[in-house]
């Protein structure tokens, strides 16, 4: 581009004149349509996002869905998504070739104008045949180049946008709020919860209000209460998921306000309400993705959890498929290996939401079996649906609106009136 800036300078300075003039138009047109282009970038990657997000939800509730026949609702739903993306991207594509060809089109005006009128001064003897080829030459090259360089509007854009995206997630509260801070080496499962309130955003009522309890290491706790009372708050604030609006949580006596709470994660184990499995053998499912865990480790666990003389009678034992499209499990087995799935994290802490779905007599004797021997010596916090979880923990917790309304060991309360104490008498009914 200099050679031909220089050469047409040398040759005629009044033609290079006019190819100065590409210059502010074509910045010009760039500017138009910059803004354009990136909110079309935009709104498409929102689309495109939202739609992969909900694609995802979707997938996770097939089961739900489909219990509530709701197939054809949630059909229509995602077609609703898909159709933005589709819409949102013919936006981006029409606006970015209606872009192109603008810029192509006022070049090549400004190239026609050209032509005439050197073609103009060698009639008039001004410039010889000679310049106009050349010039003619220089000019396509200098516009070429010109289109090529706003040309690369859309791509930056997009990429703009692709860089914003993994800013998006690298700036997330969890990160964000975690970054920097001190890490857990080890810990030892001592908590301290002081005056701790938290209310979820965009509601009236605090969702718990003045919660203090102290949990030595290793020991267990069940909250109990009726639905709404908090219990599934208090097991978010555990995790670190969610953070007190006032009043302090201590892990070993350390704020968790100052420590970075993904390096303590890792040292807890979450037995949820639905014990998820992916497409996979059994013995990724409880190793979990941890390439070092050995199959005898699996084994040992499976052990522990009261999962193995099932699984030893499968013909392909650990390695049977399992999830989605494989080997059917009842809610029992399910839950078992979900415990033996803790059990080979070791974890100090134990997160256990239990499932409301009830088990057989027989099947509930074995998973309250696992699970004691899960908590054994592990802080555990527990929100137990069924009175038998809760018989061998060391402390109950009763919660009513947010609030602690009693506490104390399950053979204390059982010779009360309250909630625990009615609810294992409505069990023996
Ligand atoms: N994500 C949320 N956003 C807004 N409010 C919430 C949210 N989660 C819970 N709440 C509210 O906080 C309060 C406590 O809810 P929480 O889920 O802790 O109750 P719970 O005791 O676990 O109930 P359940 O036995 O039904 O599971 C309720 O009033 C609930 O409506
Ligand atoms: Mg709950």
């Amino acid at each position: 581009m200099t050679i031909a800036v220089v050469a047409i300078a040398i040759r005629k300075p009044i033609a290079l004149c006019f190819f100065l003039i590409t210059v502010p138009i074509a910045v010009t047109i760039r500017k138009i349509f910059t803004d354009k282009v990136k909110k079309s970038a935009k709104s498409y990657r929102y689309a495109m996002e939202t739609m992969s997000s909900s694609m995802n939800d979707m997938l996770n509730m097939i089961p739900i869905t489909r219990a509530h026949g709701l197939e054809e609702y949630e059909v229509k739903e995602i077609e609703a998504k898909i159709s933005t993306v589709f819409r949102r991207g013919k936006h981006f594509d029409t606006l970015t070739a209606i872009f192109g060809s603008s810029s192509w089109a006022s070049m090549s005006i400004l190239h026609i104008v050209f032509i005439s009128g050197s073609a103009y001064a060698a009639i008039k003897g001004h410039i010889s045949i000679g310049d106009v080829v050349l010039f003619n030459s220089m000019f396509l090259s200098l516009t070429g180049q010109m289109l090529m360089m706003i040309g690369t509007l859309p791509q930056l854009s997009q990429a703009g946008e692709s860089i914003e995206s993994v800013y998006e997630i690298l700036t997330s509260p969890d990160l964000e709020e975690n970054s920097g801070k001190k890490h857990f080496d080890k810990i030892k499962g001592k908590f301290d919860f002081v005056n701790v309130s938290y209310q979820y955003p965009e509601t009236t009522r605090h969702a718990l209000k003045d919660f203090s309890l102290a949990v030595e290491p290793g020991q267990s706790v069940a909250f109990v209460g009726p639905s709404g009372s908090g219990k599934s708050t208090v097991l978010s604030l555990v995790l670190g998921f969610i953070r007190p609006n006032s009043g302090n949580i201590l892990i070993d006596g350390k704020d968790i306000k100052e420590m970075d709470l993904r390096t303590y994660r890792k040292f807890v184990g979450v037995v949820t309400q639905e014990s998820i499995f992916f497409s996979g053998s059994l013995y990724e499912n409880v190793a979990y993705g941890d390439k070092s865990v050995s199959p005898e480790e699996v084994v040992e666990s499976l052990k522990a959890a009261d999962a193995w003389d099932f699984v030893e009678e499968l013909p392909e034992g650990i390695y049977t498929n399992i999830g989605a499209d494989g080997l059917k499990l009842s809610g029992g087995q399910m839950q078992r290996l979900a415990i033996a799935r803790a059990i080979i994290r070791d974890p100090k802490v134990i997160i256990l939401d239990e499932a409301t779905s009830s088990l057989d007599v027989e099947s509930e004797e074995r998973v309250r079996l696992a699970l004691d021997k899960l908590i054994k010596n592990r802080t555990t916090f527990v929100v137990a649906h069924r009175v038998t979880t809760t018989r061998n923990v060391d402390k109950i917790v009763i919660l009513q609106n947010g609030r602690i309304i009693e506490q104390g060991s399950p053979a204390e309360l059982l010779t009360g009136d309250n909630f625990y104490s009615n609810a294992v008498w409505q069990s023996k009914k």
